[in-house]
């Protein structure tokens, strides 16, 4: 199947990637590590959930006071357990616990801080649709911020050091980016290996789909309602084709490969939109930027968002170059952020 191409596994390419870091020791591929095993931990978990009793909820409801998966939990568990072990990270933060984690913190190694949505799109799971993880790794702080945990974790998404997600789809993708490009790499299920399978992934300048739930379109300010007419009505040069799964991951994944925009805008409902900024928009807009699209939350630069609070969420509108620049367009307060 692989003769004559050369296997790439996402192990070695982390170590290529590495030696970009001034005095790197390994810790950071061991890190990453950490994520590509609970990856595969949960995949698995995905893959079965027809068969096991892991369908349905727990009944238990989160800090976003929404109902539990049972899936949720298990892929929270296994990357708080995967990564906990890591002596690099001193802060695990996830969707699923309401306060950080501190793990390592007082270790004078402990330099990063991993923050995570174990398993996005998990309403999903029942009706075997994809679903997916996302993550965001920040570096301690300097100075006297070094050993408070709010500021270790509150900082704006342009100081990532690194971010990316898996999809649980056909096949099980994990796609990531140290500030070098985006790297994707598939999963090869009889190996259990992730091998690179898109290099260098470089978003189209334009798409021909746009997603977002129209369901919210009378909920929606302007000038949201009038642009995704727009789009429809071929304002662009053409007229777009709607996709939306429901999991962000999803939905971000075919933005990134095909081109298009994804839209999750403030609605009646919730003024600030679903998603939240912390492990869902910043490491979409990470990969988004360094696949050359661009995300805003309608006023600003994702990555140039100041958090206050660990599970705050944004509106979050991400996609193609020519796509966001119309957005832009139509929302004059906007041009500042996309140019
Ligand atoms: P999660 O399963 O982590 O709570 O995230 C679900 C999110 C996101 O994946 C998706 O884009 C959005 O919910 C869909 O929300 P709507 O049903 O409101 O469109
Ligand atoms: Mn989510
Ligand atoms: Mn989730």
């Amino acid at each position: 199947m692989y003769e004559g191409q050369q296997l790439r596994t996402v192990q070695q390419h982390i170590l290529q990637e590495q030696t970009r870091f001034p005095g790197a020791t390994g810790e950071f591929s061991w890190l990453l590590s950490g994520i590509t095993l609970a990856a595969k931990m949960i995949q698995s978990k995905v893959r079965r959930a027809g068969l096991t009793d892991l369908l349905g909820s727990m009944d238990q409801t989160n800090v976003q006071g929404e109902v539990q998966q049972k899936l949720d939990v298990y892929s929270n568990e296994a990357l708080m357990h995967c990564l906990s072990l890591r002596q690099s990270i001193g802060i695990l933060a996830s969707e699923e616990n309401e306060r950080p984690i501190t793990v390592n913190f007082k270790s004078p190694s402990a330099k990063y801080a991993v923050i995570f949505d174990p398993l996005d799109g998990s309403s999903n799971i029942d009706v075997n649709v994809s679903v997916g993880t996302t993550f965001s790794i920040l570096r301690r702080p300097e100075g006297e911020d070094s050993t408070d945990v709010e500021k270790w974790v509150l900082q704006p998404g342009a100081t990532q050091v690194a971010a990316g997600y898996v999809v649980y789809g056909s096949s099980t993708i994990l796609v990531y980016s140290v500030g070098n490009g985006v790297h994707g790499f598939t999963l090869e299920p009889g190996v259990g290996a992730f091998l690179l399978s898109h290099e260098s992934i470089k978003m189209p300048s334009q798409g021909t789909y746009y997603s977002t739930n129209e369901g919210y379109v009378n909920q929606m300010p302007a000038p949201y309602p009038e642009f995704i007419q727009d789009l429809r009505q071929g304002k662009l040069g053409r007229p777009y084709s709607a996709r939306y799964i429901g999991s962000m991951v999803a939905d971000f994944h075919r933005t990134l490969l095909k081109g298009g925009i994804f839209l999750y805008p403030p609605t009646e409902a919730q003024s600030s939109g679903k998603l939240r900024l912390l492990y869902e928009a910043n490491p979409i807009a990470f990969i988004a930027e360094q696949a050359g699209g661009i995300a805003t939350d309608g006023n600003q630069r994702i990555l140039d968002i100041q958090p206050t609070t660990i599970h705050q969420r944004t509106p979050l509108v991400v996609g193609s170059q020519v796509e966001m620049q119309a957005f832009a367009n139509a929302v004059p307060a906007m041009a500042e952020s996309v140019n």
